[in-house]
């Protein structure tokens, strides 16, 4: 990393969680990545999801067909678990070098997670091999029975699934994704191996008061929901003090307006486009720049035992505030940009 005061050239950044869907909305969104990205681990919750190998490999086929000619970008793909994984196929696919990583879904939890794990113990014999192979586990952590109230369900998971799980299988490799409260940031602290976490941009820059209080801004609504204020700082401290445990995941996860704004809304925030920007600005913030490098491009490199990126993003403060467009036009319909409502002065060096 080289730095002034107002100018920052780093490692090109990867995204460690990211949402593409396909087709029409995976042209669309796919160049908001790849602006600032290398790399990035492909969300396989499509409809239906990539469970096997092949459906990995013909996902990997269609992604590539759909970057443009002259961009450089590489999708590390994942496989969806469920009930009927088969390990041959888990530990074959990762050792091609098809996938890179397999997420665990609590069935239920989330957007089309409904093919995910609803029994984790019937799922343990692929863990295990997992574990042998040391294939990355991805975990969307939060518990899901009804009973437990929508900002528990993350402390919950904690104490039901994953800390069993990591006492049964203590050399599996484990993301906990998009991690949003301080149990779980605290959590991973205490963990010396095997541990790590993203975080999103959106539960670094924002609380649930943005989603609820005067009003109720749909595009603010996501899984994990937004947390309050002492989360958040919690997740900042995590994120800015360059613990190679902590790294990006933007879960930028697109839906089209209409399915966002209507009586029950789905959730996830697009938050692709300008979040390296958004993150430089926040680490600024906080007089933290010197970590950012760390926290969106070698940390999670490293967890994955991947080289760093040999190119390099330069970033520049601007004088004037970023100007970000509103939505996104897709040929079936339009995708509101996440807004950080905050002022944005880091820009990219194009
Ligand atoms: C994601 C999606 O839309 O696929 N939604 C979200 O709110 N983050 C699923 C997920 O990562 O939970
Ligand atoms: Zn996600």
């Amino acid at each position: 990393m080289t730095a002034n005061l107002n100018q920052l050239k780093i490692t090109k950044p990867d995204d460690w969680h990211l949402h593409i869907r396909d087709a029409e909305i995976m042209k669309a969104v796919l160049p908001a990545t790849y602006r600032w990205a290398s790399r990035a681990i492909i969300m396989p919750n499509l409809v239906p999801p990539i469970v096997t190998g092949a459906d990995a490999l013909s996902y990997a086929g269609r992604i590539k067909n759909s970057i443009e000619s002259g961009a450089e970008f590489e999708p590390l793909l994942t496989l969806y678990l469920t009930q009927n994984t088969k390990a041959e196929d888990v530990v074959e696919s990762y050792q091609q070098g098809i996938i890179k990583a397999v997420k665990l879904y609590p069935a239920g939890a989330t957007t089309n997670s409904q093919n995910g794990v609803a029994d984790i113990k019937k799922v343990y014999p692929v863990l295990a091999a997992m574990s042998e192979a040391s294939i990355p586990l991805l975990i969307h952590g939060e518990a899901t029975d009804p009973q437990i109230d929508i900002f528990d369900r993350e402390a919950v998971f904690i104490e039901q699934i994953l800390e069993p799980l990591r006492r049964e299988l203590p050399d599996l490799r484990i993301v906990m994704e998009h991690i949003t409260t301080k149990q779980a940031a605290s959590y991973v602290l205490n963990e010396s191996r095997n541990l790590g976490a993203t975080i999103t941009p959106h539960h670094l820059v924002l609380n649930r008061n943005v989603m609820l209080a005067g009003g109720i801004r749909p595009h603010y609504y996501c899984l994990p929901i937004l947390k309050r204020e002492s989360h958040r700082l919690a997740l900042i401290d995590a994120a800015i003090k360059g613990d190679k445990r902590f790294f990006l995941g933007t879960d930028s996860a697109p839906h089209l307006d209409g399915a966002k704004i209507d009586v029950c809304g789905c959730a996830g925030v697009f938050n692709a486009t300008f979040a390296v920007e958004i993150l430089a600005q926040l680490f600024d913030n906080l007089g933290a720049l010197n970590n950012l490098e760390g926290f969106v491009s070698l940390h999670g490199a490293d967890f994955y035992k991947l080289p760093y990126n040999k190119e390099k993003l330069t970033l520049f403060k601007s004088n004037t505030a970023l100007e970000m467009p509103k939505t996104l036009q897709t040929e079936v319909g339009n995708i509101t940009l996440f807004d950080p409502l905050m002022p944005v002065y880091w820009q990219i060096l194009e």
